[in-house]
């Protein structure tokens, strides 16, 4: 068995959560992922005015896939009652949320919080949207510090890797954020055979085993220059192995989503049972991230960089 994982305020059974998506849209998803051994599950991202009319698709690619989905296109008061009946059957789920501004967004939270949802996740972080996403710190300051103001639920902040992300990061832990989560999806461009145009008309966010290096570098970077917050990795988890690759490097948790779009039951018993397999042999059950002694001997300021 993997050994108890303690997030957000939150004790896991283990630290395989399934991450915001499509899958995580519906109450039943939601409880039924939770049944089969999921550590948590953090729900489709909700937003209290998602863009309409994008042409929002899925698009597998061999190494993963590409996707120009946005927000969840439930209400806001749709899902306060998924979340209130969550809540009361005290079930691990981190509400994802996310709003057209810093005010609005720390609104939301507000209302959240009063359902009894125990822990949240700011998805602010989406390069979907019809503009694209130039993120930079002043922004993910700005959302964070908002949302500390008005509730004292834990939350993490959710990043995309690239450019910046150091900076980003530590504006998150600097403006409150009890964790971050890297990463969200990633820009990539596919080109039609036929056409030659760009596949979804666009530049649309990537993830799966492709973006897992990656991510693992990001990951690397921001402990080796100190980051201290806890850090829910996401990117490209398939097997136990993937899981404790991110655990090694200090993440708390994983998340895993695009590998669930194939037989979604299955594949997260199977990663929920490897993991607990791997954690005999490689003695890695969540237990690394800040408190590791390797970590603690950079120890250090938050960075900019
Ligand atoms: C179809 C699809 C929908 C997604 N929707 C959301 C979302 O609503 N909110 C969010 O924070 N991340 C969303 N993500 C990103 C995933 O939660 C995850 O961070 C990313 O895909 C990387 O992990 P993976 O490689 O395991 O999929 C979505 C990803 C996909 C593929």
């Amino acid at each position: 068995m993997a050994a108890m994982t303690h997030v957000l305020g939150l004790d896991l059974a283990n630290p395989v959560v399934v991450g915001s998506g499509l899958l995580t849209d519906q109450e039943r998803n939601i409880r039924r992922l939770l049944e089969t051994g999921a550590g948590a599950v953090v729900t489709k991202t909700i937003h209290p005015s998602p863009p309409t009319g994008l042409d929002e698709r899925i698009l597998r690619l061999p190494t993963g896939m590409i996707n120009s989905t946005t927000y969840s296109k439930r209400s806001v008061g749709h899902w306060l009652g998924i979340l209130r009946s969550l809540a009361h059957d005290g079930l691990p789920v981190i509400a994802s949320l996310h709003a057209d501004t810093p005010a609005e967004l720390a609104e939301l939270a507000v209302q959240v919080e009063a359902t009894g949802c125990r822990a949240l996740e700011l998805g602010i972080s989406c390069l979907n949207e019809e503009a694209g996403l130039d993120d930079s710190a002043e922004r993910v300051h700005s959302y964070t510090a908002a949302v500390r103001a008005a509730t004292p639920l834990p939350f993490s902040v959710k990043l995309a890797s690239g450019e910046g992300l150091n900076a980003r990061a530590t504006a998150a832990a600097r403006a409150g954020a009890d964790a971050v989560t890297i990463s969200d999806t990633l820009p990539a461009a596919v080109v039609h055979p036929e056409t030659g145009e760009l596949e979804l008309g666009g530049v649309f966010g990537y993830s799966g085993p492709g973006i897992k290096p990656l991510v693992l570098a990001s990951l690397w970077q921001l402990r080796r220059a100190g980051f201290q917050l806890p850090v829910l990795a996401s990117g490209g988890v398939q097997s136990g192995r993937d899981v404790h690759d991110y655990l090694r490097l200090g993440a708390v948790v994983t998340q895993v989503y695009s590998a669930l779009h194939t037989d979604m039951y299955d594949t997260l018993a199977r990663i929920v049972a490897e993991t607990a397999e791997t954690a005999e042999t490689a003695g890695t059950a969540g237990t690394a991230g800040p408190s590791d002694p390797a970590l603690e001997a950079r120890r250090p300021e938050q960075v900019q960089s």
